[in-house]
């Protein structure tokens, strides 16, 4: 496409000239002429010009108000303008410089000298645009290829969460359904969208560490030695370590000294890693200090893990096991109410009351179509305070 430029004259006889001149060259430029401010507004409302020649005095509005016009918008900010003149003062050209302008040629001007100027802006100007399209083009990219690290990320997530619930009594949707109940408290509560969000990715995993726990004991058929159980609350530990595996590696590599600073690089650059490893080693801790594994108790207990908590202890009530049928919702919702400030925090259950038909529309929607295939009393938290939700 040729370039086209605007020529804003309020005497007709130089814009006559002009166009005589650019007849006899013969240039690629098409031309566009406009005898005042508001004719050339009006054109360049209608096309996207690569240059504008200008005259300074007009009557009515002239070259300065046309120059204040074109830089308050992002649209027209950029289209180089070559000013023109018939006065000889010196602080003019650094007047029109300061507002926009290009550069600012004296008249009568010598027809070579503006087309020389004119090529030269047109050639910057394209410069600049292709610039703009490639930054644009790359930002796309760079938008896209995030989106698509975020797709991945959810799934290597679900993934690695499915393949802990693989070896446990807790079928696939699960996760899923923890998940979703975390984000709806979450944002019940007050926690802002980031945090919301985050936690709906990390709650998935708060069991993962249960990959580290031998099968004899993970589906052990009956109740749980003191031993046993013992080892079986190792998952919490050992869930942690695994979402911080990659400090451990940096650990063998590198000194002491800087060992502590990678922990804070790491701690600092990855929020959704640090959020789910406090909820793997903290989501059986309870509010009234009777959880493990440290006996952490109120707020003492990482924020998302007293909500993953709670929907983590639902969705246990809620689901068939072998030894039991799914409990209804009212069930679930009365067993829940008697622990509001002994095992769970009383403002989680708070959102938790108000949420609760949504939990119960977000069990149905992603329901269990087969049985856990793990056994049964380890998993009555009430009776044993031994739950492996
Ligand atoms: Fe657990
Ligand atoms: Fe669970």
């Amino acid at each position: 496409m040729s370039n086209r430029i605007l020529f804003v004259d309020d005497d007709p006889n130089f814009l006559k000239g002009i166009e005589r001149t650019l007849r006899k060259l013969r240039t690629e430029w098409t031309y566009y002429f406009a005898h005042s401010v508001d004719a050339a507004l009006d054109q360049i409302g209608k096309v996207a010009f690569d240059a504008i020649v200008s005259d300074v005095s007009m009557p009515e509005k002239d070259g300065f108000m046309l120059l204040s016009i074109l830089q308050s918008t992002p649209k027209t900010k950029n289209i180089p303008v070559i000013m023109l003149t018939g006065n000889y003062e010196h602080s003019l050209k650094r007047k029109v410089l300061e507002k926009g302008a290009t550069d600012l040629l004296n008249k009568p001007i010598i027809r070579e000298d503006l087309f020389a100027r004119l090529h030269s802006v047109i050639r910057l100007k394209s410069y600049q645009d292709s610039l703009k399209q490639q930054k644009e083009l790359l930002s796309q990219k760079v938008r896209e290829r995030t989106s698509e690290l975020e797709e991945s990320r959810l799934d290597i997530i679900l993934r690695l969460s499915k393949a802990a619930e693989y070896r446990d009594t807790e079928t696939g949707n699960h996760i899923l359904r923890v998940g979703c109940y975390c984000r709806i408290l979450a944002e019940e509560i007050g926690m802002t969208p980031e945090f919301t969000e985050m936690i709906f990715l990390a709650s998935p995993l708060h069991d993962i560490g249960k990959i580290g726990i031998p099968d004899n004991i993970l589906l052990k058929q009956g109740k749980l030695t003191t031993s046993e159980r013992q080892i079986m609350q190792q998952h919490c530990t050992i869930g942690a370590n695994i979402l911080l595996q990659k400090v451990k590696t940096l650990k063998l590599k590198q000194s002491k000294h800087d060992y502590k600073t990678s922990i804070d690089q790491i701690s600092n650059s990855n929020p959704l890693l640090r959020m789910a490893s406090a909820i793997a080693l903290t989501h059986h801790e309870m509010w009234d200090g009777g959880g493990y594994p440290d006996g952490l108790s109120g707020l003492d207990i990482p924020q998302a893990a007293r909500i993953v908590a709670l929907a983590d202890v639902y969705d246990a009530l809620r689901s068939a096991r072998p030894y039991k049928e799914p409990y209804s919702h009212d069930k679930a919702l009365a067993i829940i109410s008697e622990q509001k400030g002994k095992h769970f925090d009383p403002v989680v259950f708070t959102a938790f009351e108000k949420q609760a038909d949504e939990f119960s529309i977000i069990h149905e929607q992603y329901i269990d179509n087969d049985y856990g295939k793990g056994v049964g009393e380890k998993t009555n938290v009430f009776e044993e305070k031994n739950i492996i939700c």
